[in-house]
């Protein structure tokens, strides 16, 4: 019998997008490039969560091999198409989640990385994820963990603060809707917030301090609510 599918594993199941802030190819290519700035370096990659391989096949460019995994058949489907697309002979792809992911691989890498993905996983998942992670690195490598939910930011964010328009009216306007969507989530059984859980920076610092690691913390450039954690 399978296992029954998580919140999450439902909600992407036929999802076919990242969800960027825009899916213009000039965006992700700019998005890309902040990435791989962080990413700095190294001849090999595993890509979690890599979804329809949006950044994945911009990393391909700048690595020897690289392997992306997610627990979305149609978002690999979409990743596939891509990567055929572009003729990226040095990707692999892997049907597998954050617990299943590491006995599906057969070689450590120099880059561990996430982008969206954190916001996914509880405390304890991300506690278990650098866990494994820091046995499939080779030495001086780095998880680097994008696009993580800042707790302080993202209720500013979602009631308009960043936004070119904010007012009063459109404040009351936004908190009204947020609302409503809590509840009617609740009501139907979804998540309450698509976008998933925040993640308080020094609660990712500890976990990567208990696993040996130091953590910089760096705001992400493409969206203000969100910061990287590059533990290293
Ligand atoms: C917001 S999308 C980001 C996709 C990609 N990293 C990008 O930036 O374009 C999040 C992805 O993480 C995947 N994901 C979330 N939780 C996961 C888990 N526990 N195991 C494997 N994949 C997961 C989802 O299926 C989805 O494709």
């Amino acid at each position: 019998m399978s296992k029954p599918k998580s919140v999450w594993e439902e909600f992407f199941a036929d999802r076919r997008s990242g969800g960027h802030r825009s899916s213009a190819e000039e965006f992700i290519s700019r998005e890309a490039k902040e990435k791989l700035f962080h990413l700095d370096g190294g001849k090999t990659l595993l890509d979690f969560g890599c979804g329809a391989g949006e950044l994945l096949v911009y990393y391909a460019l700048e690595y020897e091999r690289l392997v992306g995994a997610d627990f979305s058949a149609s978002m690999l489907d979409e990743a596939d198409n891509k990567i055929k697309a572009r003729k990226c002979e040095n990707i692999t792809l892997i049907l597998a989640d954050d617990k299943t992911v590491w006995e599906k691989l057969d070689s450590s890498f120099d880059r561990i990385t996430a982008a969206g993905v954190v916001q996914y996983l509880t405390d304890e998942q991300v506690d278990n994820f650098i866990s494994h992670a820091s046995g499939y690195l080779n030495k001086g490598g780095k998880i680097v963990l994008f696009d993580l939910l800042n707790p302080r930011l993202y209720p500013l964010w979602k009631i308009g603060l960043f936004s070119r328009d904010f007012g009063f009216k459109k404040v009351v306007h936004k908190i009204g809707f947020e609302v409503h969507s809590v509840v009617s989530a609740s009501l139907k059984n979804r998540p309450k917030d698509i976008l998933g859980y925040t993640h308080n920076p020094f609660t990712i610092e500890s976990i990567a301090n208990k696993h040996g690691f130091e953590m910089e913390y760096v705001q992400s450039m493409y969206y203000e609510y969100k910061y990287h954690a590059i533990i290293s």
